[in-house]
C-alpha cells in the first residue's frame, strides 16, 4: 500500500518539460455547445479540457474523457506534484469520481479537502469512452499558490492506461502507478466563457428546459442600462 502510494508521488514528480498547448474544443453531443480549453494526449486518447467564469471566482468546469480501457486521470493544477491542487478521477461504471490529493514534499499525496466537487451530467462510460465532466468549487487556490485569473499558465496530467484505482467506490482509495504524464500550457483568458452560468445550468439539471434563445449574456457600457434582450449575468446565475 504504501509503493502504491509512492508511485503516485513519483508520477508527479516525473512530469516532463516538454511543454503543449491547450487548445480550444467544444463538445457538440449536448444541447449547449460547450467549450473549453483542453488538451489531448495523442498517445492514450485522454482529454482534459477547462472551463472558467468570465468573473474570475474559485472555480471551474472540467471536462474530462478516456478510452474505456483507461484506468484513471489526473491532473496538477499548478503543473508539477509538489505544493499543489492535484486531482485523481476515474469511472466506475455510471459512476464519475473526482479526488482531491496534496502533498507538499515528493511523498505520497495525501487527500486533500477543501475542494468541492460536483460530479455533472453526462459523466459516465459509453461503449468507447469515460467522461468525466464536473464543477470544482474552492479550487483555483490552496496554499500559498493559485491558478492565475489571466493568461497563461502550466496544469500537469498523468493517467494510467489500463489500472483502476483500489477500491473505485471510494474516493479516498490508493492509486496505483501512472503510465504516462507531461503538462501543457492553457491561457486561463481564453478558457473564460460568459457562457458558464448556461454550461453549469445544464450540466446540473439537463432535465429542465433551456431558456428557447437565451442570448450570449452582454456586459452593458457603464453609461447606459442593459438592452431589454440580454440576461443579466446574475439571473442566469440564479436559475442554477
Ligand atoms: C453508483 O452510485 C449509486 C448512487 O450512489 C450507487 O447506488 C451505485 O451502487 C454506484 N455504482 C457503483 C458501481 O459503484
Ligand atoms: C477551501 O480550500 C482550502 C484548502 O485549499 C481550505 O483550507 C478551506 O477551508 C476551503 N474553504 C471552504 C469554504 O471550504
Ligand atoms: C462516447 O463518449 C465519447 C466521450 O464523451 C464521445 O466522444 C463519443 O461520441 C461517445 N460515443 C457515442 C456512440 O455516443
Amino acid at each position: 500500500m504504501t509503493f502504491l502510494l509512492w508511485t503516485i508521488g513519483l508520477l508527479f514528480a516525473v512530469i516532463t518539460t516538454n511543454a503543449q498547448s491547450a487548445g480550444t474544443w467544444c463538445d457538440a453531443s449536448t444541447p449547449v455547445a460547450m467549450c473549453f480549453q483542453r488538451y489531448s494526449d495523442a498517445a492514450s486518447g485522454v482529454g482534459w479540457g477547462y472551463a472558467f467564469p468570465t468573473t474570475p471566482g474559485d472555480d471551474f468546469i472540467g471536462f474530462w474523457t478516456a478510452p474505456v480501457a483507461v484506468g484513471w486521470v489526473g491532473a496538477s493544477l499548478g503543473g508539477s506534484m509538489k505544493s499543489n491542487l492535484l486531482l485523481a478521477a476515474w469511472t466506475n461504471d455510471a459512476n464519475a469520481t473526482v479526488s482531491p490529493r496534496f502533498t507538499t514534499v515528493y511523498a505520497p499525496p495525501a487527500v486533500y479537502s477543501g475542494p468541492i466537487i460536483t460530479i455533472l451530467s453526462s459523466s459516465g462510460v459509453n461503449d468507447t469512452h469515460q467522461r468525466i465532466v464536473f464543477h470544482c468549487a474552492n479550487c483555483t487556490s490552496w496554499g500559498a499558490s493559485s491558478i492565475p485569473q489571466s493568461g497563461s499558465t502550466t496544469f500537469g496530467y498523468v493517467l494510467h492506461g489500463t489500472s483502476k484505482p483500489v477500491d473505485p467506490a471510494d474516493a479516498d482509495t490508493v492509486i496505483q502507478k501512472h503510465t504516462a504524464s507531461g503538462k501543457f500550457t492553457i491561457d486561463i483568458s481564453a478558457a473564460r466563457s460568459d457562457q458558464y452560468p448556461l454550461y453549469l445550468q445544464y450540466l446540473l439539471n439537463p432535465a429542465t428546459p433551456l431558456p428557447p434563445s437565451i442570448p450570449p449574456p452582454t456586459i452593458p457600457p457603464i453609461s447606459s442600462s442593459p438592452s431589454p434582450t440580454s440576461i443579466p449575468l446574475t439571473t442566469v446565475l440564479q436559475r442554477v
